[in-house]
């Protein structure tokens, strides 16, 4: 855990938390430590690491030192105690949802999240034996705590859901998951720990797809799941034996025992189940994530600042039916963004075109700036329109329950000249007006 000063704000800690120069060559930037295994200094020294009584490096399928860095600076930018960096965003969920549940186990998520989100718990995990109730409305504390059994172990939401922009009560959701004595989970993607702090409100667990605004410029693959380091396993021995009793598989050790209930979850994640799964982050790519990093605040704050002038714009626009961005007064969750965005909801918004699928189509083929592809979180703008690709897996009703309507278009918006942006979608929106 890190020693740095506590008050270091944001900006600070962007660039400087978990990092060092270099003890043996002073090198100051974060260099890739491209190695498979790490020499270990005696036999003593092995057998203490392999037994946990020592923390240190063993195998890069387990940790390395340059992603350590940026597992530090992550957990720092959250407030959490401990992070764990993985292959991807879907390899953090799955992760993040295994450490604690198994065959047998049910789990509680709401139903207006990403798409692949969605295929996993309803194909993925249910093949696995963990079974999902989707909540549809996760504003309605009574439809979570319906939807609670004896087995349940998680709650599961966006902070920002994508593709709707709708904003979690993360206070009420994680009050009726303590309630029930289980943690909430939230996927921060969209948001990043510089607009929403899920910590702060009561969520437990934090995963990103870092593939997309931490790594920032749509070059890397990743994953994190943080720890906040405040749920209380210990408290809940029958329901998280899997963290409260002896593992077989790691000499019989109880990790909130040997590790108290701080860091017990995160570094189980990390040495039985990124041991046993494999889903490690290459050493180049947790590199090219504290790059990313190193300038999020200022990234987010100019996505924040042109986004908001897109909605602004394309709701007053004839042609759009539509739009679905928090921080826009006619928006739904409205409130809820001044709550716990009050800097803004990030770079994501969608909108409902006049015409529907074919008005949607001509729009999106239509623009030069804009890149049609299925991504987030890139400083090039983005489109796409997610019933025909990101939720196309999903039949006609999922869609719907997910936000996804036949004509709805996702932006994500970058960090170009918004004079060059809305001329590229007024080119959009008068090829979308000839079909409508
Ligand atoms: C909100 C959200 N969570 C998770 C993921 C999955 O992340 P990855 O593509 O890094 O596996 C995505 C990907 O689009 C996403 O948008």
């Amino acid at each position: 855990m890190s020693t740095e000063p506590a008050d270091w704000k944001f900006e600070t800690k962007q660039i400087h938390s978990g990092a060092k120069p270099d003890p043996v060559t002073n090198a100051r930037a974060t260099p890739i430590y491209q190695t498979t295994a790490y020499v270990f200094n005696s036999s003593e020294h092995a057998k203490n690491l392999f037994a946990l009584a020592e923390f240190g490096n063993i195998y890069t399928r387990i940790q390395n030192p340059t992603q350590d860095v940026v597992e530090q600076r992550v957990a720092a930018l959250e407030g959490g105690t401990a992070a764990l960096f993985v292959s991807s965003g879907m390899a953090a969920e799955t992760m993040a949802i295994l450490n604690i549940a198994q065959a047998g186990d049910h789990i509680v998520s709401s139903s207006s999240i990403y798409g692949g989100t969605y295929n996993l718990f309803k194909y993925t995990l249910t093949k696995l034996g963990i079974e999902t109730t989707f909540v549809e409305n996760q504003d309605d504390a009574d439809e979570w705590r319906r939807a609670v059994r004896p087995n349940t172990k998680l709650f599961f939401a966006e902070t920002i859901g994508n593709p709707r922009i709708n904003i979690l009560d993360i206070k009420l959701v994680s009050d009726v998951a303590h309630e029930a004595g289980v943690p909430l989970i939230v996927d921060n993607t969209i948001a990043t720990p510089y607009l929403i702090r899920p910590f702060d409100f009561g969520a437990d667990i934090v995963v990103h797809s870092a593939t997309k605004f931490l790594g920032g410029h749509g070059t890397v693959m990743g994953g994190v799941i943080v720890d906040g380091g405040k749920f209380a396993w210990s408290k809940n021995v029958e329901k998280f034996p899997g963290l409260t009793e002896p593992d077989p598989s790691y000499h019989g050790a109880s990790y909130t025992t040997v590790l108290g209930d701080a860091i017990a979850y995160i570094i189980k994640a990390r040495v039985q189940l990124l041991r046993d799964l494999g889903a490690a982050i290459a050493p180049a790519s947790a590199w090219q994530i504290i790059q990313g990093i190193e300038t999020l605040s200022l990234r987010m704050e100019r996505h924040v600042e042109n986004a908001s002038a897109v909605a602004t714009w394309l709701e007053a626009h004839p042609q759009v039916e539509s739009v679905y961005y928090a921080s826009l007064p006619s928006s739904p969750w409205h409130t809820a963004a001044n709550r716990y965005a009050p800097k803004g909801v990030g770079a994501v918004l969608s909108f409902e075109l006049k015409g529907g699928v074919e008005a949607g189509k001509a729009f999106v083929d239509s623009l030069t700036l804009f890149s049609h592809l299925a991504n987030i979180g890139d400083v090039r703008s983005l489109v796409i329109h997610p019933a025909s690709t990101t939720h196309s897996q999903l039949t006609p009703e999922q869609q719907l329950t997910a936000g996804v309507t036949p004509g709805l278009v996702r932006l994500s918006v970058g960090l170009e000249n918004i004079a060059d942006i809305t001329a590229d979608l007024e080119t959009g929106l008068a090829a979308a007006g000839k079909v409508a």
